[in-house]
């Protein structure tokens, strides 16, 4: 199987670029560099003992992207490239909306072109909005209030589409939790260009003695310790839900367009995931509550039944786990790539 990844070079895509090597597919990787370094892939390449095939360019250029889709005679797509930083966004929303809805466009162009109609697609918890109703499934409404959820909540509509209007297309669109950890060995993973906007990285860099302390945004959620919960998913698992998603696509029990949650199903407190780092580095994580952030919801955790069902797949790594190879990889790479 030819599978091209686009966004490989990044976090997630990294990791999945691995577990599909070691599954011996070929993995061809389509990445502008824009927030990745090209090093993620060489480790890769060392963990897996194969090869990725490696180009550098932007999925805008829909010329480029499709001579490298059929000169590689790719089978089915994994789409990372995106953009993804909430502040971000609202600040510059014609920056998310150019490269993760047009990017996507000008990707689908070129899928059709070649022919290439298998479709896995990074979507996030993030488009279910305030839930009404815990832990979320698939049928929950949707809803987003900045640029970077709206883009992710328009490429879904517009796959929709796509696949109701040809049924050729076989799409699953994952809705990622909170992704966090790293692969075990500590030669990949999470590799924040700034300060970091997600907690995991945050804590990590505390933790390591690069950041003075953690400001914990809001101690007065309708949650059991006063503080946010999330589902936080490790990346390895993360990445076998690709697998099991391009498994799927490649059965007779695929059909257009289907959504599934990425998640544990286990909601985890800011109070508990420090507990958590602390155990697992031995480390004391000094904080403060302050207020709560714009745009945060006090809890969200998957319902992850549909993927377990149709997928097969489920979460194995806990949160020990997750701070555990988060840890070392922040150890081993006190400054990321
Ligand atoms: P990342 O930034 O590490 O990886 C994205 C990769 O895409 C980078 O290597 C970047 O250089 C590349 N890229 C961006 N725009 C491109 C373009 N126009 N052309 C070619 N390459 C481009 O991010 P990640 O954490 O690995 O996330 C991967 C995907 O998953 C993104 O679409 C993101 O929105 C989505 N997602 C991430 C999270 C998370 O918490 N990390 C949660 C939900 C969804
Ligand atoms: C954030 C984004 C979301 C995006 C996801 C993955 C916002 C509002 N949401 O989700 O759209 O899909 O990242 O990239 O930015 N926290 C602290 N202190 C910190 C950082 C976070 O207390 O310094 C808390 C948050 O309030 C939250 C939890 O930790 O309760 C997790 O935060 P974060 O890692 O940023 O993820 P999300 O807010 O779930």
């Amino acid at each position: 199987m030819n599978v091209l990844i686009t966004g490989g070079a990044g976090y997630i895509g990294s990791h999945t670029c691995l577990e599909l090597l070691l599954k011996k597919a070929n993995v061809f990787v389509y990445d502008n560099l824009s927030n990745s370094n090209v090093k993620s892939l060489v480790l890769v390449e060392e963990l897996a003992r194969n090869k990725v095939g490696f180009y550098k360019g932007d999925i805008r250029n829909c010329y480029e992207l499709s001579s490298f889709i059929s000169s590689n005679m790719i089978d089915c797509v994994v789409h990372f490239a995106g953009l993804k930083s909430v502040g971000e966004s609202n600040s510059d929303p014609v920056k998310y909306y150019d490269n993760n809805v047009s990017g996507t466009i000008s990707l689908l162009k070129a899928m059709e072109r070649c022919k290439v109609k298998k479709l896995v697609f990074s979507s996030s918890a993030t488009v279910y909005g305030t839930p009404n109703e815990l832990p979320i499934s698939e049928a929950a409404p949707t809803s987003t209030i900045n640029p970077y959820g709206q883009s992710k909540l328009l490429v879904e509509k517009i796959l929709a589409d796509v696949a109701k209007a040809d049924s050729d297309w076989k799409i699953a669109n994952l809705r990622y939790f909170n992704p966090a950890g790293a692969h075990p060995s500590g030669l990949i993973g999470e590799d924040p260009k700034d300060i970091p906007n997600n907690i995991m990285p945050y804590v990590s860099q505390v933790a390591v003695g690069k950041l003075e302390k953690l400001s914990i945004f809001g101690g007065d959620y309708n949650t059991p310790d006063g503080t946010g919960v999330r589902d936080y998913i490790h990346v390895t698992d993360l990445a076998k839900g690709h697998l099991a998603a391009l498994n799927y696509l490649n059965s007779s029990q695929a059909c257009g367009f289907s959504s599934f949650n990425l998640g544990t199903g286990k909601g985890v407190s800011v109070l508990e995931l420090i507990k958590a780092f602390e155990k697992a580095s031995g480390k004391n994580i000094p904080f403060d509550i302050v207020a709560r952030r714009q745009g945060d919801v006090a809890a969200c955790y998957a319902d992850p039944t549909k993927a377990n069902k149709v997928l097969g797949w489920k979460a194995e790594l806990d949160i020990e786990r997750i701070c555990q190879d988060a840890w070392r990889w922040q150890v081993n790479n006190p400054t990321g790539y």
